[in-house]
């Protein structure tokens, strides 16, 4: 496929053999995104917001354009956007910050499939404010949210005012019925946040699905690592809520007494932010807009009935909620034999095959499938089918190398 040349290191890999199956950790930075982060570093670097120097103006201009270029891509208005390191970062910044405006005996529903990144900030958030966490289930045979316990789950707790949820599970690949969630919350006076990492790389009308608050990060949709957002389609909301990080910045006053913070989403962005990597993002996201979401997600849509097909057949593994409807291309897999990690290292020193092994930072998930972990192959636009016929046969003939 064409779209496989634009990545440097798929295409010049650091050794061969080599077959990077690790979508759902990082994906790989296009040449565009490379080139552009460099050139920000050799002709347009400065701090922003504060000098009157024409570098730095141009570079407050970049970074304010990122935040257009990505507000756009989600359907949120300009001001909807607030930058943040990553994903972990945001959700302790709206954990921390809604968590304020709650009372003792408020609740929170979580899902078991959310990321730690999700559960333990809003853990700690309870242990400060004396919240009650509530867990949404999720279903045995699809792996999905299961939305009649959480209509239950919310009627008889009228005590909920934030649902905090995944839109694709990391660790399974199932994508969650969120828009029927997001429906749900509002209709009960819940606020929504949703943990979009997982399908950061996909056309998403936030205006549209009503959410709240939306999370992504860079990484995983062809940018650098340290920067991600928050985004939402109520603008006017930065303003109303509790303040997290304070500093330079994030201030419009400060006296010897008190502070007057900023308004929009500067409230929210203390001290010097990502620029370099808010350009490689924008650039990203100008690199996926360039591309036919359709034809790409068409082709993701392929590969993924193909490796399912693949899937189906190995044996002496169990690939978890292989056949949940509408799944991304992200496989767990279990051996009762073979334990994740060895499988990992056995795919990447035989076979080049760049995994995931352990419990991808989804233990109470694992927990309630008894499991320890898993082997996790992630694959993303650039990944083709003679990959997955790799995959297919590294790992039937794993069984054979660790003779069991
Ligand atoms: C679903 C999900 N949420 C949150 C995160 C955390 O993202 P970040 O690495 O940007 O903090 C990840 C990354 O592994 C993830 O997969």
């Amino acid at each position: 496929m064409s779209i496989r040349s634009d990545f440097p290191l798929i295409v010049n890999p650091p050794y061969e053999p080599f077959c990077y199956a690790d979508n759902a950790a990082s994906t790989q930075q296009p040449r565009a995104v490379i080139e552009a982060m460099q050139d920000y570093a050799l002709h347009m670097h400065a701090n922003i917001h504060r000098s009157p120097y024409r570098l730095a103006e141009n570079a407050s201009h970049i970074y304010e354009n990122a935040r257009k270029t990505l507000a756009m891509r989600f359907n949120v208005p300009h001001q909807g956007v607030v930058f943040t390191s990553g994903a972990t970062s945001a959700l302790n910044m709206l954990a921390f910050s809604l968590s304020q405006e709650l009372k003792p005996g408020d609740g929170v529903l979580l899902s078991l499939l959310d990321h730690h990144s999700m559960i333990v900030p809003w853990q700690e958030a309870a242990k400060r404010h004396q919240l009650k966490i509530f867990w949404a289930p999720y279903d045995r045979e699809t792996g999905c949210i299961d939305l009649n316990a959480v209509k239950d789950i919310v009627q008889r707790h009228p005590e909920i005012k934030i649902m905090s949820i995944i839109a694709a599970s990391n660790a399974l690949g199932t994508r969650q019925p969120v828009e029927e969630l997001i429906y749900l919350a509002r209709s009960a006076n819940i606020k929504t946040i949703v943990d979009g990492c997982q399908i950061g790389l996909e056309p998403t009308d936030l205006q549209r699905m009503k959410v709240d608050f939306w999370v992504v990060t860079a990484h995983k949709m062809f940018g650098p690592t340290g920067i991600g957002a928050v985004m939402t389609p109520h603008e006017g909301i930065w303003d109303t809520l509790p303040v997290y990080q304070t500093g330079g910045g994030a201030i419009s006053m400060v006296h010897q007494n008190n502070t007057l913070f900023a308004h929009g989403p500067a409230r929210f962005e203390a001290g010097t932010p990502p620029i370099q990597a808010a350009y490689g993002w924008a650039t990203a996201i100008e690199y996926l807009n360039r591309h036919s979401f359709y034809r790409e997600n068409r082709y993701l849509r392929q590969l993924t009935d193909y490796a399912v097909e693949m899937f189906k057949n190995i044996s002496g593994y169990r690939v978890l909620f292989l056949d949940s409807n509408d799944r991304l291309p992200v496989f767990s897999f279990v051996h009762d034999r073979i334990h994740p990690h060895d499988l990992a290292t056995y795919l990447d020193h035989l076979y080049g095959i760049a995994s995931r092994a352990g419990h991808h930072c989804t233990m109470p998930l694992m927990e309630s499938l008894e499991l320890p972990g898993t082997l996790r192959l992630s694959f993303t636009w650039y990944n083709t089918k003679d990959e997955i016929n790799k995959c297919v046969k590294a790992l039937e003939q794993a069984t054979g190398f660790f003779n069991v």
